[in-house]
Order: structure tokens, then C-alpha cells, then sequence
């Protein structure tokens, strides 16, 4: 599944959750065509449930507990040691649910992109499905964008638009949304690896 291409881009994924978005990302890189590894994923909860696809995938998962460590920095030390002691080139945040300090972010310039299920700028943060619906959209959606000191701040690289339905809740908003999500990051790591061979 997880098989050495020489060359190829090495990718790591930080998660916190279910996974389903690491999941998806495998599946693309596991595909010969795409110029990637994924070689280590990283998660900063130990009943994260993407720790068991990360074991049927075959690829290391590092669990680095933010409980463990007395600050931010601390924290972010760690991870950063873990991705650079893997030679990683490009960093996918995937359902990681850390803010991550500025020190970190600057260290990876361009290389470190993020999903979140929201139009941004719009709804920056949490409950984005919720607000969504407390402002009356009509349209929803998700980003892909490259990362930077702020909070879901940086250049879009891949957007999804969904419908709003009358009736929806925030879960099956989030249903819908997350549909997008799972071809939106696929897309944006193509054109990121693009941008990557080109540079
Ligand atoms: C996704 O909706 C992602 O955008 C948000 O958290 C959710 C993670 O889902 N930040 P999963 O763990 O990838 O299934």
C-alpha cells in the first residue's frame, strides 16, 4: 500500500480525530501517478481513532501527547524534531486540532497546508457548520490553504461549495461538507506538488 517511490515528495499528516481525511490523502499517494510518500503521521491524542488506519495502512504514527508537554512551544518542539528526524518535505494537516505556535508555522514555509470546513475566510475556528446556519447561508463548503501564523489564515489553494438545505443541522451539513473535503484535499495536494516540481 505504502510503497517507497525514489524522489518522491515525503509527506507527513497530523490528525487528531477519526482520520477519514488521512485516509483519503493515503489513498491518492498510494496511487503511482502521484510524486508523494506518505511517511509518518503524527497525532497529539492516544484514543485518536486514525491510529488504527494509520496501522492498517503500514505507516508509522507517532502519538506526541499535547497533555505531556508545559506549553505551546514545548509541544511544537517535539513535532517539529519528529517531522525533520522523518526528512519531511510537505506537512498535511488533517483534522489536527492544535493551534500551532508562530515559531513553528515560519518554519515551514509553504510547506504545511491545512482543511478546514468553511468558505474562508469566512468562520475561522470552530462550529463552522453551526455558524453557518445561525447566519443563514445558503452556501457552505470547505478550504484547503497553506498555513500560516494565524488561525485558518493563508493562501486558498482548493475550495467546495455545498447547498445549504432547509432543515439542515449542523451534522447533516457536516455530512455533506465533508464529502467535499474528502476531493478538495486530494486536488489541492496535486497542485501543491505541481507548484513543488516547478519551483
Ligand atoms: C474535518 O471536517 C476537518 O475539516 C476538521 O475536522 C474534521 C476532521 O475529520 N478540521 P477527519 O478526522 O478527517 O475525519
Amino acid at each position: 500500500m505504502n510503497a517507497k517511490k525514489s524522489g518522491a515528495v515525503r509527506i507527513a499528516i497530523l490528525f487528531s480525530g477519526r482520520g477519514s481525511n488521512m485516509q483519503t490523502l493515503a489513498n491518492h499517494i498510494a496511487d503511482p501517478q502521484v510524486n508523494a510518500e506518505f511517511v509518518l503521521a503524527i497525532t497529539n491524542r492516544p484514543a485518536a481513532g486514525g491510529i488504527d488506519i494509520c496501522e492498517k495502512l503500514d505507516v508509522p504514527c507517532r502519538v506526541i501527547d499535547h497533555k505531556k508537554y508545559d506549553s505551546r512551544a514545548a509541544f511544537d518542539a517535539e513535532l517539529d524534531a519528529a517531522l525533520r528526524a522523518a526528512k519531511v518535505d510537505l506537512i498535511c494537516c488533517a483534522g489536527f486540532m492544535r493551534l500551532l505556535t508562530a515559531d513553528f508555522v515560519n518554519g515551514w514555509p509553504d510547506r504545511l497546508l491545512n482543511i478546514h470546513p468553511s468558505l474562508l475566510p469566512k468562520y475561522k475556528g470552530l462550529r463552522t457548520h453551526q455558524r453557518a446556519l445561525d447566519a443563514g447561508d445558503k452556501t457552505h463548503g470547505c478550504s484547503v490553504h497553506y498555513m500560516r501564523p494565524e488561525m485558518d489564515d493563508g493562501p486558498v489553494v482548493v475550495q467546495k461549495t455545498v447547498p445549504v438545505r432547509d432543515g439542515d443541522t449542523p451534522d447533516s451539513l457536516a455530512a455533506r461538507v465533508i464529502e467535499q473535503e474528502h476531493i478538495a484535499y486530494p486536488e489541492a495536494l496535486d497542485m501543491v506538488l505541481k507548484k513543488m516540481a516547478d519551483n
